[in-house]
């Protein structure tokens, strides 16, 4: 019968192996034992390379730190009514060297009363030191995240007085033309326009030797409350 043949032929290729060395008990465990460690050791390996890119996520990146990082800008390099960008916590930031004409210009009265805010009111726009009229630490100097306060585009610098196609007696400073905000040459926004605000300007300071420091300064207070408003 074929059920019987069937038996027959499963008891034969059962017993088969035993008649192999590995049926041998000494053998048999030796390779268990092999099979056993290159299964645990594949494993680890594994587990070992699954996990690298996890906990690699968990550790901050270079560029993270980066971001986050003071970043630090040898101003002397800046000839009069330059303009440097500068990333600092992945936002451009701007540095400028004014003029004496510029600043004197800033001082006007027809350009006061065309701004929303002059005296900076809104604190958290600047730190206090930069609370005045040419919002700055030094007057020469004018650092600002170059980002409209309307939706965040980058305005153009407009350093040049005169008439323009987006304001007549353009006293020089800052165009948005994604919705048409103006900003003097310290970031104070015009009235009549998108932006609601000022630029911000970030905590920053100077060393001894000259040097600008963005990203921190000896107010650290005021710090938090300008990044987490950036
Ligand atoms: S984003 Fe600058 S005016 Fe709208």
């Amino acid at each position: 019968m074929s059920r019987s043949r069937g038996s027959k032929n499963q008891q034969n290729l059962t017993a088969r192996p035993g008649r192999g060395a590995a049926d041998r008990p000494g053998v048999c465990q030796t390779r268990r034992q092999i099979l056993f460690a290159a299964t645990a050791t594949t494993g680890a390996v594994g587990i070992g390379l699954a996990t690298l890119p996890f906990l690699s996520s968990l550790a901050p990146s270079t560029r993270a730190q980066e971001l986050g990082a003071p970043v630090t800008v040898n101003v002397d390099q800046l000839d009069p009514g330059e303009l440097i960008t500068v990333i600092w916590r992945g936002s451009p930031v701007w540095v400028l060297r004014r003029t004496p004409q510029m600043l004197e210009r800033m001082l006007h009265k027809h350009l006061i009363d065309g701004l929303a805010d002059p005296d900076s009111s809104v604190v958290s726009q600047q730190p206090p030191y930069a609370r005045n009229p040419f919002r700055s630490r030094r007057p020469d100097l004018f650092v600002a995240i170059g980002l409209c306060t309307h939706l965040g585009c980058i305005p153009l610098y407009q350093p040049t007085p005169g008439n323009m196609p987006f304001a007549d007696d353009w006293m020089g400073g800052f165009f948005c033309p994604c919705h048409g905000s103006r900003f003097d040459l310290a970031g104070r926004v015009a009235k009549r326009v998108p932006a609601p605000r000022n630029l911000v300007v970030p905590p920053h300071q100077y060393t001894k030797r000259g040097s600008l420091i963005i990203g921190v300064d000896d107010q650290r207070d005021e710090m938090t409350t300008i990044a987490s408003t950036s």
